[in-house]
């Protein structure tokens, strides 16, 4: 055990250090018993879109309806196919087949783990035919139309979504992100010619802000991003019931509001947010120079030319992961893994027909990754822990890694 444990996360810290601001809000609340809607939620959801910079932001219950909803606004019908990444919180795919429609995956790239675009292209020139009635194509796995993709920007980093737009586009599908680990990411975009936000790419894209992501509620919340009047008006009466007014009900939606409290909170946590990113930068710098001199046994996270991520989560890949974990507990470091099955072959999809092998680097990657401890307050004094366990950990091991090719 090293004197100190490092913990995966700490989130008692910073709520620690803006205790008497959250206090505020909630007295705010009570004050006025706003609890649901109104000016906390309105103010939130306007500060947001800001950071974002796209035109709305409709608060949501959690990071999953935002998905949910943000496909269902956008105009995936019950029945469609969705493409996704098999390296994702399962919470992806939920939302998928939450809203009615089906999912296929594409494999993710071995260097940035998000979306390869040449497998989407791939799976749409090959594993679909064309509808020429639609201009769509229809999966032939699923035998429905291929309506919708969603790239996920992974650990704070966001997909090549230049391609992935230019290839949906062509093949007139919705382009929903899931930005769930991204508040604040950027992506140089060359077909506009500049950095673009996480959330600001793709037709709508969903935020969590469960507690330990770079935003975090002190509870359940999410949002959806557009710059698409009718998809932000489409999410928010979905989340509230189908109502375009108080009781008139235009379609059936759902109780998927974001709680009022944990607007007002966001919004006191939002305005540390590109701090508290550029310490997450700051930290994942220096792991990167702390392992440099283990690049043949540590494989540290790839940022290419056009992405500036904010590490949600700083992950890198190791042999023998599991015993390495443990290894690093026993020294009292903690780690996470995000995540250990490709979702193509958990239990709950079993009778969909995925076998081991469909998607080999999400395979390959799943047994190697490990997270390190990653948050703003993180020293540098407790990366060297860290990076010394992690390296004390392989000696022993003795084993080499061989990069995914
Ligand atoms: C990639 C991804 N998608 C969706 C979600 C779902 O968000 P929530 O937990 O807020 O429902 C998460 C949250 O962990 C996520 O990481």
């Amino acid at each position: 055990m090293t004197a100190d444990p490092i913990p995966f996360l700490d989130l008692v810290t910073v709520h620690r250090e803006l205790r008497g601001e959250l206090r505020s809000v909630f007295e705010a609340a009570l004050d006025t018993a706003g609890f649901i809607g109104g000016p906390m939620v309105q103010e939130f959801e306007r500060d947001f879109a800001e950071l974002c910079e796209t035109r709305f932001c409709v608060g949501m219950a959690s990071g999953t309806d935002a998905v949910r909803l943000a496909l269902v606004a956008a105009g995936v019908q019950p029945g469609d196919t969705v493409v996704t990444v098999p390296l994702t919180f399962f919470a992806t795919t939920e939302a998928i087949s939450q809203a009615g429609a089906r999912f296929d995956f594409v494999d993710v790239d071995a260097r940035t783990y998000t979306m390869d675009p040449a497998k989407l292209r791939h799976y749409l020139e090959t594993q679909c035919t064309p509808d020429t009635k639609t201009g769509r194509v229809v999966s032939k796995r699923t035998g429905s139309p291929v309506t919708a993709v969603i790239p996920v920007h992974l650990y704070g980093q966001m997909a090549d979504m230049d391609p992935i737009l230019e290839i949906a586009a062509r093949y007139n599908l919705i382009v929903i992100e899931d930005a769930c680990q991204a508040h604040g990411a950027e992506y140089f975009s060359n077909r506009v010619g500049g950095w673009r936000k996480a959330g600001s790419m793709g037709h709508a894209a969903a935020f969590s802000f469960y507690p330990g992501k770079n935003l975090g509620a002190c509870g359940e919340a999410g949002a959806v991003t557009t710059d698409d009047e009718r998809v932000a008006r489409g999410c928010s009466m979905l989340r509230d019931h189908g109502q375009s007014k108080k009781y008139i009900h235009d379609i059936e939606g759902y109780n998927g509001r974001l709680d009022a409290i944990q607007a007002g909170l966001l919004r006191v946590k939002l305005r540390h947010l590109v701090k508290w990113n550029e310490e997450r930068r700051e930290v994942a710098r220096v792991y990167d120079e702390l392992l440099s001199d283990t690049a043949t046994t540590v494989i540290r996270p790839h940022v290419p030319s056009w992405s500036r991520p904010v590490y949600h989560l700083y992950v890198v890949r190791v042999s023998d992961r599991d015993r390495l974990q443990k290894d690093l507990a026993a020294k009292g470091i903690g780690s996470g893994i995000h995540y250990p099955i490709p979702l193509h072959l958990v239990k709950a999809y079993e009778a969909l027909g995925f076998r081991p092998g469909d998607f080999p680097v999400s395979e390959k990657l799943a047994p190697q990754i490990l997270s390190l401890p990653m948050y703003p307050q993180l020293t540098a004094e407790q990366q060297q822990i860290v990076v010394r366990g992690l390296q004390e950990a392989i000696t022993l091991q003795n084993e080499k890694l061989v990069l995914v090719s």
